[in-house]
This record gives structure tokens, C-alpha cells and sequence, in this order.
């Protein structure tokens, strides 16, 4: 009698894995909802226009008619696959050179390099950076690809997780390592969390990792063109730029665009330039998207307003579903978390149905493993580019919503797991 042996492809039948409930039903609703148009304040969601705040374009960007004609003179004279190789072979360019040089100008860091992903690039320079001896200590909300990039560079043994902005937490990881310190440490944490809006505290890590002789890499995907007078990023915010050791940005959310950014001093920069996998194994960024970018920069650098923009409808949203009663927690960033009453997911399927069908209001729901278990938040994201009727729209529907499904709104769900 022959047993069948276990397949990999066994459990792929089966609600196992992240959303695996939604996966084996084949939802459209909840995950990867389908949405058409140009990404922005109205979009169309089931054939149905919707006010949408689930997509990071911060400045207002995306659909900018002067970039869309960079963007089509690039193609017409480069294509779409120039240039053709990784970096380090066939695939530099007198224009990736002149970008990465504005890049490490307006970061006021004297390198960058330029990623075809923030994804692969947080992935890139971690990897590149610590050794075996070396030990990782990341806040514990830290995006997935810093996590992703920990296991890899550490093969799983040498990175501490600290308590999300405890600096109590960081500073006794940092005096243990200490103790018996072989190699180097690097701090890594977000500048703006990309969930909950809150800023690391980077006055106080700045000063803990000059203490204790480590090195520090923000991954600013958030701060990038949203925080501090210029749009340089949280570390502008808090004045402390010249401290951190690595800066890193990714182009896919202020930016309306793809890619990403590392920058600090030459000689660590070169070192991640010939060693990061990501870069030296990789197609480099193609052209249209460095023309692209050094239109974009040229307009953030020049154009508070749209950063200015932002932060007016950021705060009469926040503002208004404070009101309303909604615990948004701490957010410190235009980040709106709206956390889920009781971290309740048939209230948050009932509350984002009733907004989509019945108020034509586009939310979406963030749930384990990208926000820790028991917590369930809506997302939303106030950009330039949404007007103050698409925020008075909103909170009408929230109210209308808060009353139809009278909502307990007195327990304050931000409060866990901070
Ligand atoms: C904090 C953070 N880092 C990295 C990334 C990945 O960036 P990209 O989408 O450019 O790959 C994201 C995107 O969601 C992010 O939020």
C-alpha cells in the first residue's frame, strides 16, 4: 500500500495563511478590492464612484500633468526597458548618476543609490550592511520589509525586537548587547509608521544609539516628501537629519512613483552599492521613472503648498472623526488610523460595507500580520489632492454609519499593544 507523500501545494486548498478566509472564497471585496481610474481622491470601485482614501498618494501627485509629459517624452525616446542590466554591468546611466547626486543633495547625505523598489531596497542595504557578528535591534512595528530584511541578514539568530517607541526597551537591548559586543549594531525602525502614523522618537534614539556606538536606518517610506519644512523626511522634523546613518525613502507613495532611495556617508553607500543584492543582481531602475522622479523633485522641492495642502485636509479629517467619537489613536503624521471598535472584524465588515454601497466611501480595512493580532484599523490616507467637500462627505457617512450600527465607541482600541 503507497501512503501519498505530503505535497507542497497541499495547503494551497485550504483558508490556511494570511487571509486565507477571504482567499478561499475568492474575495474581491475585502482583499484586492478592483479599483479603476488614476489613483486620487474619486475613484471607480465596483462600476460605482467612490471617495478613496486608502492610496498613499500624499502630495497629490499621481495623474500630475507635468510628470506625465516627462514620462512620455522618456518613452518615446527610451522606451520602457532602458536601460537594459544591473547597475553594476549595463545598466548606469549619466542620468541615475545625476538623480542619485539631487537625491543625496535634497537628503543632505553626501551619497545615495537609487532601488527599483523601497521593498528591495530596505531589503538591499540591511543585507548588505550586517555580518555575522553584527546585531539588528528593530522596533517591533517595523514594516515587513525590514523584518524580512532582519531574518535574512541575521539568518533568524541576531536581531532583537524592542517595544514599539519604548526607548526604556531599546536602551536595554542596546546596554545587553553591550556586555558582550562582538560586532557592530544597526537600529532600525520607521520614521512615520506606516500604520498607526506615530513618529519614532528619533530625538531620543539618536542620542541612545550616540551612547551606545551603534549606527541607525529610519525607513522613511512615510516622512519622504510629507515630514518636516522641505518634505526632507522625519528626520528633518525632528532636526536631527545629520544623525541618522542611513535615510531611507521609497518613491511609491509621496513621490507617485516606483522606487527607492538609500543615502549617507560615500564610503557606506559604495560598500552597499558593490554589496547589496538587490542592486548588483537586478535590473536598474528603468529611465522613464528617473526622468520621472527628477521632475517630482524639482516640484516638492519648489512647492510647499502641496505639502501644506495635505495637512489642512489631514487635520479637518482627524478633527472630525475625533468628534464623532472615532479613536484614531496617536497618529502624529497624516496617517488616519480609525480603529475598529472592540478589534471587531464582522463590525469592521459591516463598517466598510455600509460605507462603500450605502455612502460611496472607499476605506480599507488593515488587519494581522500587518498590525499585531486584535487589532483592526481603517487606514485612511488624506492627500493635496482631496478637497474639503470630499472630507465633509466622509464624515457625514461616518456619523450616518456610527448611528445605524450604533457603535460602542467608548472602548479605545488604540490603547492596546501600544
Ligand atoms: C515602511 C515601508 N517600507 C517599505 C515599503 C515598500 O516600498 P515599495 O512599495 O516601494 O516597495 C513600504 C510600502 O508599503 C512601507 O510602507
Amino acid at each position: 500500500m503507497s501512503s501519498k507523500k505530503p505535497d507542497i501545494f497541499d495547503k494551497c486548498g485550504t483558508d490556511g495563511g494570511y487571509f486565507g478566509k477571504f482567499r478561499i472564497k475568492g474575495d474581491k471585496y475585502f482583499t484586492c478590492p478592483v479599483l479603476d481610474g488614476l489613483p486620487g481622491p474619486r475613484m471607480e470601485f465596483n462600476g460605482k464612484e467612490v471617495v478613496m482614501w486608502a492610496v498613499n498618494n500624499y502630495t497629490g501627485l499621481a495623474g500630475n500633468e507635468e510628470v506625465k509629459k516627462a514620462a512620455l517624452e522618456a518613452v518615446e525616446e527610451y522606451g520602457t526597458f532602458t536601460p537594459m542590466g544591473s547597475r553594476l554591468l549595463t545598466g548606469n546611466t549619466s542620468e541615475h548618476m545625476e538623480l542619485e547626486k539631487r537625491l543625496s543633495a535634497f537628503l543632505e547625505k553626501p551619497a545615495s543609490i537609487l532601488y527599483n523598489y523601497g521593498y528591495l531596497g530596505v531589503i538591499g542595504t540591511i543585507s548588505a550592511l550586517v555580518g555575522k557578528e553584527d546585531t539588528i535591534v528593530i522596533d517591533k512595528l517595523s514594516h515587513a520589509s525590514m523584518v524580512d530584511a532582519a531574518i535574512l541578514a541575521s539568518a533568524g539568530k541576531r536581531f532583537r525586537p524592542y517595544r514599539h517607541n519604548d526607548m526604556e526597551s531599546l536602551e536595554f537591548h542596546l546596554k545587553s548587547i553591550n556586555k558582550d559586543r562582538k560586532g557592530g549594531i544597526l537600529i532600525i525602525t520607521e520614521g512615520v509608521f506606516g500604520m498607526k502614523g506615530d513618529l519614532a522618537k528619533l530625538d531620543r534614539i539618536t542620542e541612545l544609539k550616540e551612547k551606545y556606538e551603534a549606527r541607525l536606518f529610519i525607513d522613511d517610506a512615510h516622512g519622504f516628501g510629507v515630514m518636516g519644512d522641505n518634505g526632507k523626511g522625519t528626520g528633518e522634523y525632528y532636526g536631527v537629519q545629520d544623525k541618522i546613518d542611513i535615510y531611507f525613502g521609497t518613491f511609491a507613495k509621496a513621490f507617485a512613483a516606483i522606487g527607492g532611495v538609500a543615502a549617507g556617508e560615500t564610503d557606506v553607500i559604495e560598500w552597499i552599492r558593490y554589496n547589496a543584492r538587490t542592486n548588483v543582481f537586478a535590473k536598474s531602475l528603468p529611465m522613464v521613472f528617473v526622468r520621472v522622479l527628477s521632475v517630482t523633485l524639482d516640484i516638492l522641492e519648489k512647492n510647499s503648498s502641496l505639502r501644506e495642502r495635505m495637512w489642512k485636509i489631514a487635520k479637518r479629517l482627524q478633527t472630525g472623526l475625533v468628534e464623532l467619537g472615532f479613536d484614531i489613536g496617536g497618529t502624529q503624521s497624516p496617517i488616519t488610523p480609525v480603529y475598529v471598535p472592540a478589534g471587531s472584524e464582522d463590525i469592521a465588515m459591516s463598517m466598510i460595507s455600509m460605507l462603500r454601497e450605502d455612502y460611496g466611501v472607499f476605506v480599507s480595512g488593515v488587519t494581522y500580520p500587518v498590525v499585531p493580532p486584535g487589532i483592526i484599523l481603517f487606514r485612511m490616507i488624506p492627500t493635496a489632492s482631496h478637497s474639503e467637500d470630499d472630507v465633509d462627505i466622509t464624515l457625514k457617512a461616518f456619523k450616518g454609519m456610527r448611528d445605524r450600527l450604533k457603535l460602542d465607541l467608548s472602548s479605545k482600541p488604540s490603547g492596546r499593544n501600544r
